[in-house]
C-alpha cells in the first residue's frame, strides 16, 4: 500500500503538466479572467511601490495581468508549463516575439525583451539564470500547485526574492469535499504562514462568498461557500498596509 502511494507520488510529479495539457487542449481553463484581476488593480500600489520593478508571474498561463503589467512599464517574467496559452497570449494581443531554446526551457519574448514567458516546469527551472525579482504576483498559482509540491514551490519563490521585494498572493479557503478538493485548492491562513515564515506577512483583504445558486463560476460550483483571502508579504520593514481586515461577505447571485 505504501509502495502503492509513493509510486503514484513519483508518477505524479514526473506527470505534474499532463493535466494541465488536457485542461488547455480541451479548453476547460474558467479560471481564465477576460479583466485584470481585481486583486493586481486594487493592490497593485502595494505590490508596485516604485516604477520600473521586475516582478514574476508564476504559473501565469495568458493571464491579462501579464499584458497590465507589461504596459504599466514594468520588466515581466512569466512562467508556465504549456506551450499552447502563451502563444496564444502573444497572438491574440497581436505583440510580436522571438523564442530562445534553453536547455530547461524555451522561452518567449517581446522585441524590447521587457516581457519574457519560460515555458518550463516550474520545479526545473534554471534559477540562477533568472535573476531575482522585486515584486511576485501569484495569483491561481500557490491554489494550482499539487500539496505535495507546496514547500518547494515556497522554497524557489523565496529564493527569488530581492531583498526589499513585495509579493502578493490571492487565494481561496473553503471545506474541501470528496467530491472536490480544487484546484484552486483550499489554502488556510495558516498554511501561508508556515510555508513563508519569518517574512512580514498581512491579510490585505478576505471576502467570504456564497455560491448556493449561483451559476456563473463553474469552477466554484461543487463548493458552496469560500473565503478569498489577499495576501501581501513584504521583504523590508514597512509595516504601512498592517491593519485590521474586516472579514465581508456576499451572496453570489447567479
Ligand atoms: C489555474 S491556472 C492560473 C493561470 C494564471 N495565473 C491566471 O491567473 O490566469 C494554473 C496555470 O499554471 C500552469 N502550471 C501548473 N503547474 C505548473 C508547473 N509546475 N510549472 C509551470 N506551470 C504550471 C498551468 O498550465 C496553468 O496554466
Amino acid at each position: 500500500m505504501l509502495h502503492d502511494v509513493r509510486y503514484h507520488s513519483v508518477l505524479m510529479k514526473e506527470n505534474r503538466m499532463v493535466t494541465w495539457q488536457e485542461r488547455w487542449r480541451q479548453r476547460r481553463t474558467s479560471w481564465h479572467l477576460p479583466d485584470l484581476h481585481f486583486d493586481l488593480e486594487n493592490h497593485a500600489s502595494k505590490l508596485l511601490p516604485k516604477p520600473e520593478r521586475r516582478i514574476l508571474v508564476p504559473l501565469c498561463g495568458k493571464s491579462v495581468d501579464v499584458e497590465w503589467l507589461y504596459r504599466e512599464g514594468h520588466t515581466v517574467v512569466g512562467i508556465e508549463g504549456i506551450e499552447q496559452p502563451i502563444v496564444e497570449f502573444f497572438s491574440e494581443r497581436n505583440l510580436p516575439y522571438t523564442t530562445d531554446h534553453l536547455t530547461w526551457a524555451k522561452v518567449f519574448k517581446t522585441e524590447d525583451d521587457r516581457l519574457r514567458m519560460y515555458c518550463c516546469d516550474i520545479f526545473k527551472m534554471d534559477m540562477e539564470s533568472l535573476g531575482k525579482f522585486d515584486a511576485v504576483w501569484d495569483r491561481a498559482s500557490l491554489v494550482a500547485i499539487y500539496e505535495e509540491d507546496r514547500e518547494k514551490y515556497a522554497k524557489v519563490i523565496k529564493a527569488l526574492l530581492a531583498p526589499d521585494f513585495r509579493y502578493l498572493i490571492s487565494t481561496t479557503q473553503y471545506t474541501p469535499l470528496e467530491v472536490y478538493s480544487g484546484p484552486p485548492r483550499n489554502i488556510p491562513t495558516a498554511l501561508v504562514e508556515k510555508l513563508f515564515s519569518k517574512l512580514h506577512f498581512f491579510v490585505l483583504f478576505c471576502i467570504s462568498v456564497n455560491w448556493e445558486g449561483c451559476h456563473g463560476l463553474s469552477w466554484m460550483l461543487p463548493v458552496c461557500h469560500s473565503v478569498f483571502y489577499c495576501y501581501i508579504i513584504k521583504g523590508d520593514e514597512d509595516r504601512s498596509s498592517k491593519r485590521d481586515v474586516n472579514l465581508q461577505v456576499r451572496q453570489c447571485k447567479g
